[in-house]
């Protein structure tokens, strides 16, 4: 078996089109675009290439982007001042905080600044707490959650296989509070059977080999070998390791495909995916709050 490829770019050009729709009548309604805030500390070099792709996607789409970039040597009551005042900006529906932040920033602390109704990467507590408050696909949709962006893409790219995840045994590798922990609920949300495997799981090649759909999250190139995969298996690859100018996976791509039935490739899969939710989360949020001004 060769695995088709689920490739971010198709979903992705999609929901920029429909985003792009709502973005304009939002101005339409209110006056002004959606409004992204992005807050980056210190220009870390990994996180510029990234940084672009926000700024570029902002464009594309038609919501307005502000770049706050602060020195590495900044205070943390200085970023949490000027969160408060960007959370207190009507003019202003989403706030993130590009990671890394420096030493001795405190970026869960920091998070928490944000505003629950601007958070448009999913991450405060607030804004977990109401998507683990929802039990199905259906209610976290109609609860109109902000979902953390890359458990979004995964899961998003993951029904894109038409392989319905209910019933089928879904093993997660990773149990981040931003990637890994979501993406297991959201997979749950659809009925799937769950497993969330993490650096102390014993005989991780076990739970690989059982999973009908398996997702890496866990920032190690190649660690899950391609022959633990089940053969016919949905891999969804979140991993991005940086190696000699290339940018690996957490799976070894090569022996997994030839196994899988579908795989994301990484480059390429979740990645673009990534940024659009990001939008989503934005317009998202921007309708909301419209809806609650305008009545
Ligand atoms: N595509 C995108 O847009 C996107 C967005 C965000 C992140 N990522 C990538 O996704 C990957 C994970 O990101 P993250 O923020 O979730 O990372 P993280 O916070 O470092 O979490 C990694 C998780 O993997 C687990 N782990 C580490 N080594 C393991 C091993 N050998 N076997 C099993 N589990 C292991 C850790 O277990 P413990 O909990 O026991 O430590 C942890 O739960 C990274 O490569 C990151 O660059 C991609």
């Amino acid at each position: 078996m060769t695995a088709q490829l689920l490739r971010g770019k198709p979903l992705s050009d999609s929901l920029r089109r429909e985003l792009g729709a709502r973005a304009r009548q939002l101005t339409e309604d209110r006056g002004t675009p959606p409004h992204l805030a992005i807050i980056a500390i210190g220009g870390d070099p990994g996180s510029q290439v990234y940084l672009r792709k926000k700024l570029e996607a902002c464009r594309e789409v038609g919501v307005e982007s502000t770049l706050e970039s602060l020195p590495a040597a900044i205070t943390e009551a200085k970023v949490w001042r000027l969160i408060s005042k960007l959370g207190a900006d009507p003019d202003v529906d989403g706030i993130i905080l590009d990671m890394p932040v420096p030493v001795p920033l405190d970026p869960a602390r920091l998070v928490e600044a944000i505003p629950a109704e601007k958070d448009v990467e999913g991450v405060t507590a607030q804004n977990l707490g109401r998507l683990y408050a929802q039990k199905s696909w259906e209610a976290i949709k109609k609860a109109e959650v902000l979902v953390p962006c890359t458990a979004n893409a995964i899961v998003n790219l993951i029904l894109e296989a038409k392989v319905p995840p209910a019933g089928r045994h879904a093993v997660v590798v990773g149990r981040s509070t931003i990637v890994g922990r979501p993406t297991a609920h959201l997979l749950s949300s659809l009925d799937a059977t769950v497993t969330v495997c993490h650096s102390r799981t014993k005989d991780l090649a076990r739970y690989v080999g059982d999973a009908d759909i398996l997702v890496c999250a866990l920032g190690r190139a190649g660690a899950v070998k391609g022959s633990w995969v089940k053969p016919g298996a949905v891999v969804a690859d979140a991993g991005i390791t940086s190696a000699g100018g290339q940018l690996l996976g957490d799976v070894e791509a090569g022996p997994a495909a030839e196994r899988a039935a579908w795989l994301t490739p990484v480059p390429g899969g979740v990645g673009p995916l990534t940024v659009t939710f990001l939008l989503y989360n934005t317009v998202l949020a921007a309708e909301r709050r419209t809806r609650k001004t305008l009545g």
